[in-house]
């Protein structure tokens, strides 16, 4: 399938689920209130990919990226790692509650896949 429809409201705040979508798994995250303040005040020098936080998510509450470390391609731990984002324990890259690298050997932050947000509680990945 190109397109995933996915609820939100099956999606814990604090967790991340992970659908399959072409063929990849693609994360879902409920942010807490402090994981959204945490990521917006990141300073964009510490980081090796820069991006800011509100340039890659549509709705602070909601990540949406492809589980696949940008390393060498395995599918990293949600709620894991120095960072709390991600853990890709295959060589030890940390991403932070936004998918971006914070540590380790991955080059990029984890892709944000195209999406809409249909209505409140539904997304449409694809
Ligand atoms: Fe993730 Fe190497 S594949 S750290």
């Amino acid at each position: 399938l190109s397109k995933i429809e996915i609820k939100l409201s099956d999606i814990p705040e604090g967790k991340n689920m992970t659908f399959k979508w072409r063929g990849k798994p693609l994360f879902v995250r409920h942010r807490t209130e402090k994981e959204i303040a945490t990521e917006a005040d990141v300073n964009l020098t510490e980081l090796r990919d820069p991006q800011h936080d509100k340039d890659r998510v549509q709705n602070p509450t909601w990540v949406i990226v492809i589980g696949v470390c940008t390393h060498l391609g395995c599918v990293p731990i949600a709620n894991a790692g120095d960072y709390g984002g991600y853990y890709c324990p295959c060589h030890g890259s940390h991403y932070d509650a936004s998918g971006r690298i914070r540590k380790g050997p991955a080059p990029l932050n984890l892709e944000v896949p195209y999406y809409e947000f249909q209505d409140d509680d539904t997304v449409i990945v694809g």
